[in-house]
C-alpha cells in the first residue's frame, strides 16, 4: 500500500496548501475518494461557525473500522497492525497482525452485542494501555457506540462526573494495570466511581494483573467468559453498523477554564480522512515501518496516533505498557533497539526526564533504525530539541514538532519530516486545508511586525474535518468556549508567534489552562478540590516553570483551621487532589497565605500571583486597584 496523497518536496506542499485553501471542497473529497465508503456524500462542507455547526462529508455512509481493519486483510493481513511492549521487559512482548486484530474486534463486538450495548449508547473504556485495549475502543466503533476513554491516573470521582455527565450505560476495564513498579487497582477505582450511579448496567473485566477484586452479581462479567462464548459460536467476523458521516464516534474528556471537564465530541468521517492524512503526511510514513507513539490512548494522540491514523493507514503501530523510566531510563531507547522503531513520537516533558539522567541510559542501546522524530503536547525549548536530534536522532532524523488539540482531533500545525523545514522550538508550517490566523485581544488580525514576528491569539478561520462537533450534552458551551471570543473564529486559547516565511511558534495558553508534563489541567478544577479539604477557606493556582514539567502547578491558600502542622496540611491537600482528580493535578508547591490579591469587585489578580510564582519581585504591575496591597509583600515574602 503506497499513499497517492503523500506529499514528497516542498514545493508539492506549497501547492498543495494553496490548491487546499482556493478549493477545500475539492481538496479534501480527493483525499476522502481514498478511503471505503458504504455511500458517498452529498455535500463535502457544511459550515457556520456562529451555531457552531461543521458537517464533512454529509450523506455518506461508512465505518471507521472497515477502514482500519477490512481493507487490509487481503493484502496486509499478516502485516503486524500492533506491536505490545509490557511494563517488564521480561515479560512477552505480543503481535497481533491485522487479520488477527480484525478478528479479536469482530469477536468482542459481538461481546459488546450479547451485553446488550448499542448503536449511539455511551461505553466508557478504563483500562491499562495493553492490547485490549484498542480492541475496546475499535469494538466500540464496529457497532456504533460511542466510547469515552477515560485515562487510567483519573481518580473515581473523575470517573463518576464523566459517567454522569455521558449517562454511559456500560464501563470496558481490567483488574488492575501496571505502571512501573505499580500496580493500579483500576477495577475498585470503578467500583468506587459506581457508588450512587444510576445509568451503568454492565461492567466488563479483563484480567491484566490478578489483582483481588469484587465481582458484583448481575452487574460485572469477565472479559475472557465473554470471549469464550463468542468464540464457541464460531464468531471471527462481524458485520459492521452503517454510520452516517456525522455520527459521533467518541467523547473524549479534557479540562478548560472552569471546573468542569468538557466532553469532546469527534465525528466519523471527517476524524477519520484527517487522522489518516496527517499520520501519513506528517511522518511521512512508509508501509513496513514501526510507528512508536509513546502516548496513552487515554489521551487524544493515543486516540488519532496509536489508533485511528495509523490502522486506518495499514500501519504497525506500537503500544507500551509502562513508563520512560521503568525499570530504568533506557527503557524507551531498549524498546526502540529491540523493536526496530523507524518513528519515535513523544512528549517534550519526556525528553527532559530523560536528558536528566544523562548518556549513561544510552549506551549499548543501537538506536540506528530510527528515522523520523516527533514532539506534542507543549512547547519544546531549545535545548531538548538538541539533545533529541543530537543523541537520539544523530542528526539524521527529522524532527516533527506537532502543534494540535483534544479538540482539533489531528495535527494541524507541523512541518512534514524531512519535506518541509525545522526550526527548533518552532512547530512550522500550517496542513493543508488549515487557515491559521494571529488576532488581538479585540480580534482584528495582527498585521505589524514585532521584532520580526507577528503575535497574537491563535485562532482558525475555516474549518478542517476532524474539528470538534459539540462538547457534550451542552452545545451552548462548546460555542462559548471555542466559537464566541472571535466572530466567526475558531478560537484555540493559545498565543503564537508568527515569523516572516509564515511558521508558527506556539507559546502556551494564554487562558487558565495549564500545561503540566503535557497534561492539561484547569486551574479552576484544581482551585475546586482543594476547596474541597475541610480546612481550606480559600484557593488560588497559577502555573510557574518548571524543568521538566514544562509548567508546575502552584498553589496558594488559606486556611482556616490546620493540625498546627503546614507539612501534614500540605500533604492532606495533597491527598483530597488525589481523590477528587487524580495525582497528575497535585501541586508541585503549596504555599499558606493569610490572604489573596483581590480587586474591589473581589476578582483574584491571577496576573500577580502568576508573577509570584515565576520568582518576579519587582514589576508586579499596578496593584493599587487592590483591596489590600498589602497583601502581596506577604506573599512574596512567604514565596516558596
Ligand atoms: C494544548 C492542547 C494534542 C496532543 C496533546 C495535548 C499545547 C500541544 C503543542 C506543541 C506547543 C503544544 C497547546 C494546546 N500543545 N502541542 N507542539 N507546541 N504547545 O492535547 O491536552 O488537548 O492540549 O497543548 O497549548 O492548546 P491537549
Amino acid at each position: 500500500m503506497s499513499y497517492p496523497y503523500q506529499i514528497t518536496s516542498l514545493d508539492q506542499y506549497k501547492k498543495v496548501y494553496q490548491e487546499s485553501i482556493q478549493n477545500p471542497e475539492a481538496f479534501w473529497s480527493s483525499i476522502a475518494e481514498h478511503f471505503t465508503w458504504r455511500k458517498k456524500w452529498n455535500n463535502v462542507l457544511n459550515w457556520n461557525f456562529a451555531t457552531p455547526n461543521v458537517e464533512w462529508f454529509a450523506g455518506a455512509k461508512l465505518n471507521i473500522t472497515e477502514n482500519c481493519l477490512d481493507r487490509h486483510l487481503e493484502k496486509n493481513g499478516d502485516t503486524p497492525a500492533i506491536i505490545w511492549e509490557p511494563n517488564n521487559p521480561n515479560e512477552k512482548p505480543r503481535m497481533l497482525t491485522y487479520k488477527k486484530l480484525y478478528e479479536r474486534v469482530c469477536q468482542f463486538a459481538q461481546v459488546l452485542k450479547n451485553n446488550g450495548v448499542q448503536k449511539g449508547d455511551r461505553v466508557c473504556i478504563y483500562m491499562g494501555m495493553i492490547p485490549e485495549l484498542a480492541i475496546a475502543v475499535l469494538a466500540c466503533a464496529r457497532i456504533g457506540a460511542i466510547h469515552s476513554v477515560v485515562f487510567g491516573g483519573f481518580s473515581a470521582q473523575s470517573i463518576a462526573d464523566r459517567l454522569e455527565d455521558a449517562k454511559a450505560t456500560f464501563i470496558i476495564t481490567c483488574d488492575g494495570a501496571f505502571r512501573g513498579a505499580k500496580d493500579i487497582p483500576l477495577k475498585s477505582v470503578i467500583d468506587d466511581a459506581l457508588i450512587g450511579n444510576t445509568t451503568v448496567v454492565r461492567v466488563i473485566v479483563y484480567t491484566r494483573t490478578r489483582t483481588p477484586i469484587s465481582m458484583i452479581k448481575d452487574r460485572d462479567v469477565w472479559w475472557e467468559d465473554e470471549m469464550k462464548h463468542v468464540e464457541e459460536h464460531g464468531i471471527y467476523s462481524i458485520e459492521a453498523e452503517e454510520m452516517d458521516a456525522e455520527d459521533p464516534l467518541f467523547i473524549l474528556y479534557t479540562s478548560g477554564s472552569t471546573g468542569k471537564p468538557k466532553g469532546v465530541v469527534h465525528a466519523c468521517a471527517g476524524y477519520m480522512v484527517y487522522t489518516n492524512y496527517t499520520f501519513v503526511n506528517v511522518f511521512q510514513y512508509k508501509p513496513g515501518q514501526i510507528h512508536f507513539c509513546t502516548a496513552d490512548i487515554g489521551w487524544i494522540t493515543g486516540h488519532s496516533y496509536i489508533v485511528y491514523g495509523p490502522l486506518s493507514a495499514g500501519a504497525t503501530s506500537l503500544m507500551f505498557e509502562g513508563i520512560p523510566t521503568y525499570p530504568d531510563a533506557g527503557r524507551f531507547w531498549d524498546i526502540v533497539d529491540k523493536h526496530k522503531v523507524n518513528i519515535l513520537y513523544t512528549a517534550p516533558t519526556a525528553i527532559r526526564s530523560l536528558m536528566s539522567f544523562g548518556l549513561e541510559p544510552l549506551q549499548n542501546k543501537d538506536l540506528s533504525s530510527l528515522e523520523i522524530l516527533g514532539t506534542v503536547g507543549e512547547p519544546i525549548n531549545e535545548e531538548a530539541w538538541h539533545w533529541y536530534d543530537e543523541h537520539i536522532g544523530k542528526k539524521k532524523c527529522p524532527i516533527v514538532d506537532t502543534w494540535w488539540q483534544t479538540e482539533t482531533g489531528g495535527i494541524l500545525i507541523s512541518n512534514l519530516a524531512g519535506i518541509t523545514p525545522s526550526k527548533p522550538s518552532w512547530a512550522t508550517l500550517p496542513m493543508p486545508g488549515v487557515q491559521m490566523t494571529l488576532v488581538d485581544d479585540k480580534g482584528n488580525e495582527v498585521t505589524t511586525l514585532e521584532e520580526g514576528v507577528y503575535k497574537g491569539n491563535l485562532c482558525i478561520s475555516f474549518p478542517w474535518p476532524s474539528i470538534l462537533r459539540t462538547t457534550y450534552g451542552d452545545h451552548e458551551r462548546c460555542r462559548t468556549n471555542y466559537f464566541a471570543t472571535y466572530p466567526n473564529l475558531y478560537f484555540t486559547g493559545d498565543g503564537a508567534l508568527k515569523d516572516e516565511n509564515g511558521f508558527f511558534r506556539i507559546t502556551g495558553r494564554v487562558d487558565d489552562v495549564l500545561n503540566v508534563s503535557g497534561h492539561r489541567i484547569g486551574t479552576a478544577e484544581v482551585e475546586n478540590a482543594i476547596n474541597m479539604h475541610a480546612g481550606v477557606v480559600e484557593s488560588a493556582v497559577v502555573g510557574y516553570p518548571h524543568d521538566i514539567k514544562g509548567q508546575g502547578i502552584y498553589a496558594f491558600v488559606i486556611v482556616s483551621n490546620t493540625h498546627g502542622d503546614d507539612e501534614l496540611t500540605r500533604k492532606d491537600i495533597l491527598q483530597t487532589v488525589t481523590r477528587v482528580i487524580g495525582a497528575i493535578a497535585k501541586p508541585d508547591k503549596i504555599q499558606f497565605v493569610s490572604g489573596l490579591p483581590k480587586t474591589r469587585s473581589g476578582k483574584i489578580m491571577r496576573r500577580i500571583l502568576r508573577k509570584i510564582a515565576e520568582g518576579e519581585t519587582e514589576n508586579l504591575g499596578d496593584t493599587t486597584t487592590l483591596l489590600d496591597p498589602n497583601i502581596v509583600d506577604e506573599i512574596k515574602n512567604g514565596k516558596l
